[in-house]
């Protein structure tokens, strides 16, 4: 199956489970176990803005750090430049921040809540080069659909 027909699946799933249930905790803990699941990647998780950093929110995969601030590593710069953040060697990524060694490769999606950064969804991969425009475009789409009710 190509990668934007799983997504399209993936996205069905992740719509149905969310739908219905208004507990931000809850919709961001079957994201993650969905996404992670269909892809097989290494780490998948978001981060919650709290008190002007990051907090380790809903995750699948190995023990991760706990807070991230504001333009640190990718999850911060993330959240800085309000943009989606395609990383395809995290070594070359100035101040990336290793939570597992093994990571290679990541991508990080802001959530945006009136304008705001509320959240992020961060995903790393053992591989390199794992995420593309693909990944974006549906990443982009799954955050969206962690508001609606
Ligand atoms: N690598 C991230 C930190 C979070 S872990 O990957 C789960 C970063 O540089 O922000």
């Amino acid at each position: 199956m190509s990668k934007t027909n799983k997504y399209k699946e993936i996205y069905k799933q992740i719509e149905s489970v969310v739908n219905g249930e208004t507990d931000q905790i809850a919709n961001m803990a079957n994201t993650a176990a969905l996404l992670h699941e269909a892809f097989d990647f290494w780490w998948t998780g978001f981060y919650i803005v709290k008190d002007s950093q990051l907090v380790l929110g809903p995750f699948q995969g190995p023990v991760a750090c706990t807070r991230i601030g504001f333009g640190k590593g990718v999850c911060g710069t993330s959240w800085e430049r309000r943009e989606t953040i395609i990383v395809p060697d995290v070594h070359k990524f100035p101040g990336h921040i290793a939570c597992s060694s093994l990571s290679q490769s990541e991508i990080v999606v802001p959530m945006f809540c009136d304008g705001q950064v509320y959240a992020v969804l961060d995903i790393d991969s053992k591989e390199l080069a794992t995420f593309d425009e693909v990944d974006k475009e549906w990443l982009e789409k799954i955050v969206e659909l962690q508001l609606k009710k």
